[in-house]
């Protein structure tokens, strides 16, 4: 059954800093109830991109909107709680926790888009619900949780916003790879509770293809290679020689 949510589409975007092009008219699709890698070594954008959709970075050129019923809704020049408000929520690179706050207060702090701020108490326990490790952490500082409970609490604040389109950048940076694995099927087993679209940047390629339903291969800020399916990626013979190096 298809699922209610808006279409993504990103057309022809590029962006930087300063004399840097880190965006090259790069174009791609996140359909409603999709998984999408967006795959590439470290400083080809990725992170770019998905602070671009994001309102964190400006757009120098090209656009970015949301399709739903055949109406469009621009996002580049919103802010970014009005993005949020749109919708979208993101995992950002590093987890961006507040270390001194309790898991609660993370968690309290990710209901700010203007729909989820009435439902803070019911999202909460929605969020237990689906998160019962840190339901028994809820009163631990987060700084001192491991990097895998963590980046569970960074996913499970993003989903306090109520969002239907999830952005999430390299979840497994600095994880033992039990702890990969298992938090990208957490990744995969939210996306299905939620009813989610997830577009998540990976540099572990094994990884981020076992549950993306197709993906996107940036090369110093281009889009390189457009795998329609997971196996179109394994396949493919940039992500072979330059990707994966073999
Ligand atoms: N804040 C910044 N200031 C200047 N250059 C940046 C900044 N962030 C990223 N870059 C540069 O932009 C390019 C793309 O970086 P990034 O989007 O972070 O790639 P990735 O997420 O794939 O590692 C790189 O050349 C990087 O050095
Ligand atoms: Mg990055």
């Amino acid at each position: 059954m298809p699922i209610s949510a808006p279409r993504l589409i990103v057309d022809g975007l590029s962006a930087g800093y300063g004399a840097v092009r880190a965006l090259d008219q790069v174009s791609l699709s996140l359909e409603p109830g999709e998984t999408v890698a967006l795959l590439g070594t470290s400083g080809n954008g990725k992170s770019t991109l998905i602070n671009t959709i994001m309102g964190l970075v400006p757009p120098r050129s090209g656009t970015i909107f949301l399709e739903e019923n055949g109406v469009r809704t621009p996002l580049a020049g919103r802010r970014t709680e009005s993005i949020a408000d749109l919708g979208l929520a993101l995992v950002p690179e590093g987890r961006r926790l507040f270390p001194r706050l309790t898991v609660e207060e993370n968690l309290s702090l990710g209901a700010y888009r203007g729909a989820a701020r009435g439902q803070r108490h019911e999202r909460l326990a929605e969020c237990f619900d689906a998160f019962p490790a840190l339901k028994q952490r809820r009163r631990q500082l987060a700084g001192s949780m491991s990097g895998g409970e963590q980046q569970m609490l960074a996913l499970a604040r993003a989903l306090m916003s109520a969002p239907r389109i999830l952005l999430i950048d390299e979840p497994s940076v600095g994880l033992a790879p039990i702890l990969v694995s298992r938090l990208i099927d957490t990744i995969a087993a939210m996306k299905a509770r939620y009813r989610l679209s997830v577009l998540m940047a990976e540099q572990n390629f094994h990884q981020a293809v076992r549950i993306a339903d197709r993906g996107y291969v940036l090369v110093q800020g281009r889009v390189a290679f457009v795998g329609r399916t997971a196996d179109e990626l394994r396949n493919s013979a940039l992500v072979k020689t330059y990707y994966l190096g073999t």
